[in-house]
């Protein structure tokens, strides 16, 4: 489909180098390498290029949630696609399921959670804070503008909010997880899945030891290691660096004990 005045686009180069822009009638984007007309890029395909005055090529593609993810606005750490990728499969969070998420921050997490509950889902987005409340409004409807009807942002705390319905799936993004436990046992339908992410493993050792506590087994803790590679005429080898530590994931199934 060609572009067209609104969409957004990202521009590309070989070396992974990227802007997003919104298309606009007289509009000009420029940057180190050179600049061109917006109206120049309307009218051209997905994976059509320029080549800039100094011999780069920039392509031209409608950007991908991931493209999105790196060019919000973060005031938060945000959570990054290996362990979004898992805490999607894991936790089995799919179409139409009502999933709760907490907190909120930048809203990285909250956008593919949305896009994985789909519109016949619903997504509640929990979070204390007014300005990352706002935040991640302001990047949601940047991205998906307009705001998805399926999402439900409220302030609130994840320790003690109440809801007069239960949730298929509940993922936590928080300092201290295991504090939400208590809640979210009373708020998560029999059988629902518990996905949370933390950085350090005590922080899961506490969550996991409340969640045995308010009726949750099948525990699995793990991490995701990325490690990406060259692969050219002269080489085929990993890459020297690597982002080697974002977060523990933690999975858990709501179980029912008399004790409970
Ligand atoms: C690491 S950030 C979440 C980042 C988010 N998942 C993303 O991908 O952009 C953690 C958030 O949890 C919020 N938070 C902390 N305690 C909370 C609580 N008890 N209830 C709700 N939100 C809470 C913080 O204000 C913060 O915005």
């Amino acid at each position: 489909m060609k572009f067209k005045a609104g969409d957004q686009v990202i521009l590309t180069t070989d070396k992974g180098k990227s802007w997003l822009i919104k298309l606009q009638l007289g509009e000009n984007f420029s940057c180190h390498l050179g600049s061109i007309s917006h109206d120049n890029i309307i009218g051209k395909c997905p994976g059509d290029s320029w080549t800039t005055p100094k011999g780069t090529k920039i392509f031209f593609f409608y950007p991908t949630l991931n493209d999105f993810l790196f060019k919000l606005t973060r005031r938060t750490q945000i959570v990054y696609p290996k362990d979004i990728g898992a805490m999607l499969c894991y936790g089995d969070i799919r179409s139409g399921m009502t999933v709760l998420e907490s907190g909120v921050g930048s809203g990285a997490l909250t956008m593919f959670l949305l896009n994985a509950v789909g519109t016949s889902g619903m997504l509640v987005s929990v979070e204390t804070r007014k300005e990352f409340v706002e935040l991640a409004l302001n990047n949601v409807k940047k991205f998906f503008d307009p705001i998805p009807k399926q999402w439900n942002l409220v302030v609130g705390n994840i320790e003690n909010i109440a809801f007069n319905y239960c949730f298929d799936r509940v993922v936590l993004d928080l300092p201290e997880p295991w504090k939400a436990v208590p809640n979210v046992s009373k708020i998560i339908k029999p059988g629902g899945i518990i996905v949370s992410l933390s950085p350090q493993i005590t922080q899961l050792q506490w969550t996991a030891r409340e969640l045995k506590k308010h009726g949750f087994r099948f525990l699995q803790i793990f991490e995701i290691l990325k490690r990406d590679w060259h692969i050219d005429d002269r080489r085929s080898r990993p890459a020297d660096r690597m982002i080697a530590h974002t977060g523990f994931l933690l999975f858990g199934r709501k179980v029912n004990l008399p004790s409970d």
